[in-house]
């Protein structure tokens, strides 16, 4: 997978891909992800990006000639399966978004600043708007790292335990069970029993019953769904 990023601060971005997990599915060459510096592309001798809204009204707005000039070229060398603009009116990402997008093999990603990109960006180019969640943030940029997380740690092979995405909360509709790990006994708090039995079947039994348990205190609307 190749994820390019269009971003107009690219420090604030990068540290997620030099850590962790996600490092990890970079150097093993399950994913390529290219950051954009939009201001680049900025015009006049300021490198000029956003100008004042049409019709009044506080804030910027993100002016096309730039975007479109960058995303032009980007489009030049490849196919995007998905060109993603990262907002607060964007549908909220969740698990089955993340599984789907993760099977793709080039993403572009937009990440918006001040009162967002002129609307044209988005009817022009635009193929799947995002929010993380509704609250705004002071830019895409967090939003976008958040998505690649959720999405690069499904690639095969990038988590080495095979298993472990698909035991993840949500992956079955359901939020993950407890965990625990050693000391059985940890100054009187024990762990539960059955964890200890060796009886494999009545251990996923409870995990089960564990995670309806938990889904269902405290996010009753899971069930609801379809
Ligand atoms: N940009 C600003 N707020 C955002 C949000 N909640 N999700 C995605 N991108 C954003």
């Amino acid at each position: 997978m190749r994820i390019d990023i269009i971003t107009l601060l690219p420090e604030l971005i990068k540290s997620p891909f030099e850590a962790s997990i996600l490092k990890r599915g970079i150097e093993k060459g399950l994913v390529e992800v290219h950051m954009h510096d939009l201001r680049k592309y900025g015009l006049n001798r300021y490198n000029q990006v956003d100008d004042y809204q049409y019709g009044g009204g506080a804030g910027m707005v993100m002016m096309i000639e730039p975007l479109d000039k960058l995303i032009h070229e980007l489009k030049a060398e490849r196919e995007y399966e998905e060109v993603i603009y990262m907002t607060p009116d964007g549908e909220t990402l969740h698990q089955g978004m993340a599984n789907h997008l993760s099977t793709k093999k080039n993403l572009l990603i937009i990440c918006g600043h001040y009162k967002g990109v002129d609307q044209r960006v988005r009817d022009l180019y635009v193929t799947k708007e995002i929010s993380i969640g509704d609250y705004v943030l002071s830019g895409g940029e967090l939003g976008a790292a958040v998505l690649c997380d959720a999405l690069i740690r499904l690639i095969p092979g990038v988590i080495s335990d095979e298993t472990s995405a698909l035991t993840d909360s949500f992956q079955d509709g359901l939020l993950a069970p407890p965990v625990y790990t050693r000391p059985a006994d940890y100054k009187g708090h024990k762990v539960p029993e059955i964890l200890l039995s060796g009886n494999l079947p009545a251990i996923e039994q409870w995990r089960e019953d564990q995670a309806y348990e938990r889904t269902k205190n405290r996010r009753p609307d899971l069930l609801k769904e379809d």
